[in-house]
């Protein structure tokens, strides 16, 4: 292949030897059946996106990519595996809903992925539960501080970090105050204030301030790893980042929304800001150079898409009158490892091998999936992705294959985008065009 190959510690040419679905080489000059020519091109392992959100159920609204046209997208942007949840029944069997999410994705996907297990409740029947939904592959567990139906209290995460703790698990968490946006939610709508703007306003900085800070704590006292999703904020950011260094094993994730976009996407005309209604939402212009600094520096540990689509016309709509009824979510299953090379790479912010480790090694070696996953070596799988540096990409519904209606970044140039992806060994993905077999795509035990 003689391309150049990039991994968190190395930048280096070589050739890589594929036998069936595993790496068996690297080196120089190496011969086989078939040579696939990356001249000019940076040779990546395949990307790994720790957070997406296929074929969910918010309210009545299901997000609009399944498994297939979602990983089909997420093959196109460079993405060899996902990592999404199951949403087990309150109080319901954790192996039960792991089964049915299984029966959704397990035909369907055509890339690998795994699966993050949410925990509904603190009572003992479902913490009990989890040493079994580890050995069935489930090694991360989902919490959140907020959405009704969702949301731990301080008790039931207590509870849950330590359940996990001992099992040997990691515990993932979406931190807001959830009292704080409840008020404010109320004062808005009595006050008639339901447009979408005033979504970033009822969940302001504070309130994922006060819950990353919170959360961190109540881990380090249970004894768990935790993993902060969707950091948004550099308030949230910098908490993360001195957890880390005071030893904890504290974990932080971004998201390309959060370093890309502001909310001044909601100064938008008419009902155009609904485009950009996800949660935590967009923030003031102040905030991204601080994940920036923090995603270049180790404070922030990994980038992840929180891909979770809703059409503009017929979904989000549900909150024309009532932000609060609206789909939280947006695209971006396909754009990471380009917007991340051309507004990270390209202007500077991060090298070559930062990139790589934060949308492919880093998520592998936190969620049990390294070496197999994640990296270039002998014994690996052979997930590879090809990408031109040079190539250059205006984005827009019709480049992506993401089914929905729009995207956060239309119009954005960008520098370098993936020309091959390569799953398990088989060519999946050529210039653009989807053409792997459908359906090969394997559940990732990680235990
Ligand atoms: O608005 C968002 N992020 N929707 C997806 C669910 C979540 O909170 O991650
Ligand atoms: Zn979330
Ligand atoms: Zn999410």
């Amino acid at each position: 292949m003689a391309g150049t190959l990039v991994t968190p510690a190395e930048t280096y040419r070589a050739d890589i030897g594929i036998r069936g679905e595993t790496i068996a080489a690297i080196g120089n000059d190496l011969r086989g059946a078939k040579t696939i020519d990356a001249t000019g091109k940076l040779v990546l392992p395949g990307a790994i996106d720790p957070h997406v959100h296929l074929e969910m159920l918010q309210g009545t609204a299901m997000s609009s990519d399944d498994f297939e046209s979602g990983t089909i997208a997420a093959a196109c942007g460079g993405t060899t595996t996902i990592i999404d949840f199951v949403e087990p029944e309150m109080h319901g069997s954790l192996l039960a809903g792991l089964e049915k999410r299984r029966a959704q994705a397990d035909e369907s996907s055509v890339i690998d992925y795994g699966l993050h297990m949410t925990i509904r409740s603190g009572d003992a029947d479902t913490l009990a539960q989890v040493p079994e939904a580890i050995r069935a592959g489930c090694l991360s567990f989902k919490a959140y501080t907020t959405y009704e139906g969702f949301r731990l209290d301080d008790e039931a995460l207590v509870a849950a970090l330590e359940a996990v703790g001992r099992a040997g698990g990691i515990v993932i968490v979406h931190a807001e105050n959830h009292y704080s946006i409840q008020r404010l939610r109320q004062r808005f709508a009595e006050a008639g204030r339901t447009g979408p703007r005033w979504h970033p306003r009822s969940r302001p900085v504070a309130a994922e301030g006060e819950a990353v800070e919170r959360v961190l704590s109540l881990a380090e006292i249970a004894e768990c790893p935790v993993y902060i999703v969707h950091v948004s904020t550099g308030r949230g950011a910098d908490a993360v980042a001195r957890a880390r260094g005071r030893g904890q094993r504290a974990y932080g994730e971004t998201c390309p929304q959060y370093l890309l976009l502001t909310d001044a996407e909601f100064d938008r005309p008419g009902f155009e800001g609904a485009k950009f209604v996800c949660s935590p939402p967009l923030r003031p212009a102040d905030n991204p150079p601080v994940l920036w600094k923090h995603l270049a520096g180790g404070g922030l540990s990994s980038v992840g898409t929180d891909h979770c689509p809703f059409f503009y016309e017929t979904q989000k709509i549900l909150g024309r009158d009532d932000f609060t009824k609206m789909p939280n979510g947006l695209p971006g299953i396909e754009s990471r490892l380009s917007l991340l090379h051309t507004f990270g790479v390209a202007l500077g912010r991060l090298s070559l091998n930062r990139w790589v480790e934060v949308c492919c090694a880093a998520p592998a070696q936190i969620f049990g999936l390294y070496p197999k996953k994640g990296s270039l070596t002998p014994g690996a799988d052979g997930d590879i992705v090809i990408f031109d540096p040079a190539k250059e990409v205006t984005l827009s519904t019709q480049v992506l294959h993401e089914h929905v209606d729009y995207t956060p970044y239309d119009g954005f140039q960008l520098r370098g985008w993936p020309v091959m992806t390569i799953v398990r060994g088989k060519v999946m993905v050529e210039e653009g065009r989807f053409v792997g077999p459908r359906g090969q795509g394997k559940f990732l035990v990680r235990n």
